[in-house]
């Protein structure tokens, strides 16, 4: 089984958030690999660059996975931009979760899925 919290679609730079870290610890920045950054915005072009970067990843996961493993991905797929059958999985469920422990201060009601997937 894996279980995957990828970003969301233009919502977060996580290299700019976390900046100070790679900075500190002489990390090499991979910033231009980021998949979905804040800064590429929700266009209908940022959308197919980051379903084809999300779909990557879960073809490379894939390949590392026995049949009938399952897949949980937590999305907040706005969009319907994940396609199991695009990536060799089906749909075995999804638990939908009102998102209401949160630290940020972000307004309005918050919810996100939790898409469990099985290889097929
Ligand atoms: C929603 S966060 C989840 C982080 C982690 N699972 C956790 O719970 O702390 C999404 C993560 O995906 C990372 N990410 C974005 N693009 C990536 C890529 N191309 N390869 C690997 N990680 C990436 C981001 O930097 C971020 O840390």
């Amino acid at each position: 089984m894996i279980f995957t919290s990828p970003p969301y679609i233009g919502l977060i730079d996580y290299h700019d958030q976390h900046k100070y870290a790679y900075e500190l610890l002489g990390l090499k920045n991979n910033e231009t690999r980021e998949i979905g950054p804040a800064k590429n915005g929700q266009s209908g072009q940022a959308k197919q660059v980051y379903i084809k970067g999300i779909n990557e990843v879960m073809l490379h996961t894939r390949d590392y996975m026995t049949k009938d493993a399952l897949a949980l991905i937590v999305v907040n797929d706005k969009y319907n931009l994940y396609n199991p059958t695009d990536v060799g999985f089906r749909e075995v469920g999804r638990v939908e979760r009102h998102v209401n422990r949160r630290t940020g201060r972000r307004e309005g009601a918050f919810y996100e899925s939790i898409l469990i997937w099985k290889k097929i």
